[in-house]
């Protein structure tokens, strides 16, 4: 009878390290649905954790979640998610191959009747909630980073930076990581103006193309 060779049913090397980087996530999800580091957990109904495979080379880097996200628990499943994933889609980007995340990782809100409008995040709750972040960069080691907005901007450079002036541009994160940065895509959904709103789309999915030459 031939040895049995160790090595047979081990998983190729790749996968192991996915599968540890994987579980490291999980866990680093399930303290975060504990997390009282600033306020915002008394209000929102739960943590909405990044999601997307641990080999993602790619992590988008969103605001917080809306009231959509706040529900089920999952980033970018709203209006926003949908136009990110169509754009996504047109720039040739598989959403299932990146790890989407936020700045934030809790629904702000002021409730108006029955409505639940979003607010934005102050300085201190994305500094708070950087942390997190900066946790979920650790485990994942991206290639490249893109920053939706000026909320992802400020969280990932760590200061106030232009997001008009450096749009379409890579910087480095405190940690060297490369950085693409562009719009909210909920900057787009504001817009009135059909033509506008077109033109604005197209130079977001342009800016999204950007990444192809990051990723193998
Ligand atoms: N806007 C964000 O920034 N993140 C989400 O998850 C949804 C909307």
């Amino acid at each position: 009878m031939p040895a049995r060779t160790e090595h047979k049913h081990k998983p190729p090397p790749a996968f192991a390290e996915d599968h540890a980087k994987g579980a490291s996530i999980g866990a680093l999800h399930r303290q975060a649905e504990k997390c009282q580091r600033c306020d915002l957990y008394k209000y929102a109904t739960q943590v909405v954790f990044g999601e997307g495979p641990a080999s993602a080379q790619l992590v988008l880097v969103g605001e917080q979640p809306g009231d959509r996200e706040d529900e089920v628990g999952r980033p970018f499943v709203g209006p926003a998610g949908r136009l990110l994933d169509e754009c996504l889609h047109e720039a040739g980007i598989d959403r299932s191959v990146c790890y989407v995340t936020n700045s934030v990782k809790h629904f702000k809100f002021e409730q108006r009747g029955k409505r639940r409008l979003h607010a934005r995040p102050n300085a201190g709750e994305i500094q708070r909630c950087a942390w997190w972040l900066g946790a979920e960069f650790d485990l994942l080691e991206p290639k490249l980073i893109v920053a939706l907005g000026a909320t992802a901007l400020y969280s990932l450079m760590g200061r106030s930076v232009g997001l008009t002036k450096e749009r379409g541009q890579v910087l480095r994160t405190m940690n060297g990581t490369p950085l693409l940065v562009t719009v909210h895509p909920s900057y787009l959904l504001r817009i009135r103006d059909r033509e506008d709103a077109q033109k604005a789309r197209q130079t977001f999915v342009a800016d999204l193309a950007r990444t192809k030459p990051y990723l193998s």
